[in-house]
């Protein structure tokens, strides 16, 4: 890569930045971190971005579902003029258990990417925004990208209004106790007008890079990918008394509908995780009243992802369980102009697709100008504690990502 280094005082920030953040979310000595939408760590990591921005003199608003703008330069002026700005950025927030990369690298890399960008002396021609994606994951209440997807309207208000969290917590009522008006909730025009390009920046959730031998890729695209909610009905009885012919197990549903999408995913050729359950009543000594599986499936061709549900429809319709889809994302591909205006500015980077969702793609779908650059991660993995980058690698990404801005904000743009 040809981009210029980040200067000492850009990456000593990001290290500052990055140790501030560790404590925030802690899975007691796990090493992983816990940062679900609405909580109290989600309360203290936007006051930890809110208070980045101040300190920088961004100016910091937030949308009608609670995502934080932070812009450098101003937005509306920008729209009036029909040239609306470049933001970056990505989400604070984990998956259960989650790793220290996925999303905090985009937000802390915007941030340092600004510190850079000022201390070249540059000039936005336009302006540049930093976000903060809520609810990215949907560890909480199970729509992946909930904050991109209700300003878009991909996800209706109503509908994100209601979802509950395992405790039966809506996310109305979440947002209500993180002092929020969830009345306010919708398709937010006026924020997506301002965004005239989007560039995330992300850990790889895979080894291409590795393969590559490049520390920094530029996205091209995402997987079609959904998440199903599988409900098996069963009847609460006694596990010594109950003879095995007389039992209405909710679990046997269960377990035959997990293997059905393992076997269904082998043979579509697509990906499918059951990582969530729920059984009620959940004791050892009572056969389970019902039993819930999420099932996630994904795969480079739609087709063959929805071929893996209706197996699995299929299976558990002999169980009398029901498979309803919660949400489900369509082939996204980034723009391509922009991906190959960003490969040939980063001196021609290795451009690979992901089968991760991400607010980018949300985005893209939104008929926003998107694209992704993603840092490599050594061992690939990711939604775990030992999702990793090396700081030179994490430095590199940043450096490219303050040289797509120049590029982007440029006045020769
Ligand atoms: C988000 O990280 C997803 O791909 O589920
Ligand atoms: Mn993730
Ligand atoms: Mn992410």
């Amino acid at each position: 890569m040809s981009t210029t280094p980040l200067h000492g005082g850009a990456a000593s920030g990001f290290r500052r930045m990055w140790h501030d953040l560790e404590a925030l979310g802690l899975e007691g000595d796990s090493g992983g971190y816990h940062r679900f939408a609405w909580t109290r760590e989600d309360h203290d990591l936007r006051e930890w971005f809110a208070g980045e921005c101040a300190d920088r003199g961004l100016d910091l608003t937030t949308d009608r579902m609670g995502n934080q703008w932070a812009w450098w330069g101003d937005p509306d002026a920008a729209v009036a003029a029909g040239d609306p700005g470049v933001v970056i950025g990505s989400h604070l927030d984990s998956v259960p258990n989650g790793g220290a990369f996925d999303g905090p690298l985009g937000v802390v890399g915007a941030l340092a990417a600004v510190d850079q960008l000022r201390h070249d002396g540059f000039a936005p021609a336009r302006p540049v925004g930093i976000v903060n994606f809520a609810d990215e994951e949907g560890a909480r209440f199970g729509v992946a990208c909930a904050g991109s997807r209700v300003i878009t309207g991909a996800l209706g208000a109503d509908r994100a209004r209601g979802l509950a969290d395992n405790d039966g917590v809506t996310m109305a009522e979440a947002m209500r106790r993180a002092g929020r008006d969830p009345a306010a909730l919708g398709r937010d025009d006026e924020t997506l007008a301002r965004i005239g390009a989007f560039v995330e920046l992300h850990v790889e959730q895979g080894r291409l890079l590795v393969d590559l031998g490049h520390s920094v890729g530029v996205g091209s695209d995402i997987w079609p990918h959904g998440r199903w909610r599988v409900d098996v009905p069963g009847e609460a009885n006694h596990a010594g008394t109950t003879a095995l012919a007389e039992r209405e197990d909710a679990m046997l549903g269960l377990a035959a509908m997990i293997i059905a999408a393992r076997r269904a995913a082998e043979t579509q050729g697509c990906v499918a995780t059951v990582g969530k359950v729920q059984v009620l009543p959940g004791g050892v000594n009572a056969i389970a009243s019902s039993a819930t599986g999420w099932l996630d499936a994904r795969g480079s061709d739609a087709d063959a992802v929805l071929r893996v549900v209706t197996e699995v429809r299929d299976v558990v319709s002999d169980f009398d369980g029901l498979v309803t889809q919660e949400s489900w994302t369509p082939t996204t591909d980034f723009d391509p102009a922009l991906v190959r205006r960003i490969a040939t500015r980063l001196d021609g980077l290795p451009v690979i697709g992901t089968g991760a969702g991400h607010d980018a793609g949300i985005l893209a779908n939104a008929g926003i100008r998107s694209a992704m650059l993603f840092v490599r991660n050594p061992t690939g993995v990711s939604h775990s504690p030992d999702e990793w980058a090396s700081a030179d690698d994490c430095l590199d990404g940043i450096a490219a990502l303050a040289d797509v801005v120049t590029d982007l904000a440029g006045a020769g743009a």
